[in-house]
């Protein structure tokens, strides 16, 4: 109920006026968002590139409607990727479609993307097409197969989420198309018809798929907090001899710092998504979702800073 409730206000863009200011808010957010600057988030690389840890960044924006917005997101996504080689982080960046203009007009979509693509391919770096809502599962599947993926090849990549009934077919044909798959269990609001309401099977699915991707996939990523299926795909590994530089771990900026650091140190890779930038709302309260402890903190907190604005008004 709470995580559904949390995801329904993910979508509700007006409760950002009222969070954005928001003292709490913003340092909840803080735990999650590197800050709001380019600046702010190639610090928060270099101190992961300092303990051993690479990172994606990820510019902060997504449902964008209008093509000037989208276009704008494109330039913040090169000028990120400017920054990252200059000052030579150990950085990707990951993007979402619905940010480049997918909402608007597919051919707006693509020509972003190509150009922050083709950006990256130039300065050696890589980009991460993130899966959103699954309205938008087929489309970007499809843009990633039929424009992205034979255009630039191991330059980009995609994402794949366990809670998706489809998931277990497109990890198979991601396999044989030898795209680069980041395997995560799933962020959004979805119907049962189209994803597994229970997380054991959610679980299951995602267990399944990364011992697919681990055997032979292209250099997969396990995207996951989970400790048991951490330890499960490092007994995968062992067990089957994936060497540890087939493949890579990854995290979220904020999330299981200690896991983060455990796993460098055994000699796995570990990249960490980090996102910056102003539009943190929808990111957060995703958080949030997957860990509802904050929340009624959270709320109250803004019920009484609500409160106390329209007493004041
Ligand atoms: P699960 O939710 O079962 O959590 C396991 C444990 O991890 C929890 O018990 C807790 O200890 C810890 N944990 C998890 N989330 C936490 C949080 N927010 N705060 C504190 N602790 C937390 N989704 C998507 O739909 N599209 C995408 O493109 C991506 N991309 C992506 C990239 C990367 C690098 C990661 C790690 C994740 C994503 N996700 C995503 C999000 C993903 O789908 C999922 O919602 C979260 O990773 C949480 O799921 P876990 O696999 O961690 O397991």
């Amino acid at each position: 109920m709470l995580r559904s409730g949390l995801l329904w206000l993910s979508e509700r863009a007006g409760i950002f006026r009222l969070v954005r200011t928001n003292p709490l808010a913003r340092r909840l957010a803080a735990r999650f968002v590197a800050g709001e600057t380019i600046e702010d988030a190639i610090t928060a690389v270099k101190d992961l590139n300092a303990a051993g840890i690479t990172a994606t960044l990820d510019v902060l924006g997504e449902s964008v409607s209008e093509a000037r917005e989208a276009r704008a997101a494109r330039d913040a996504y090169l000028a990120t990727l400017e920054r990252v080689a200059q000052v030579g982080a150990q950085s990707h960046v990951s993007l979402k479609l619905t940010q480049m203009g997918l909402d608007i007009d597919e051919g707006l979509c693509i020509e972003n993307t190509r150009a922050i693509i083709a950006c990256a391919r130039s300065f050696g770096l890589f980009v991460r097409i993130d899966m959103e809502g699954s309205a938008y599962t087929e489309r970007t599947l499809r843009l990633y197969a039929s424009r992205f993926h034979p255009e630039f090849g191991d330059a980009v990549g995609i994402v794949l989420q366990s809670y998706l009934r489809r998931t277990s077919r497109d990890t198979d044909d991601l396999i044989a198309a030898r795209g680069r798959v980041r395997l995560c269990k799933g962020a959004y609001q979805e119907p049962p018809e189209v994803a597994f309401p229970k997380k054991r099977d959610v679980d299951a699915n995602y267990i399944s798929c990364m011992e697919r991707l681990l055997e032979k996939g292209n250099y997969p990523a396990i995207a996951t907090h989970d400790e048991k299926i951490i330890a499960r795909a490092k007994r995968i590994a062992r067990d089957r001899g994936i060497a540890p530089d087939r493949f890579e771990f990854q995290m979220l900026y904020g999330v299981r710092r200690d896991v983060q650091l455990a796993l460098r140190r055994e000699g796995y890779r570990m990249r960490v998504y980090v996102p910056f930038g102003t539009q943190w709302y929808p990111y957060l309260m995703r958080r949030l979702a997957e860990r509802p402890a904050n929340v009624a903190f959270l709320l109250g907190n803004l019920m009484k800073e609500s409160l106390r604005r329209r007493g004041s008004a």
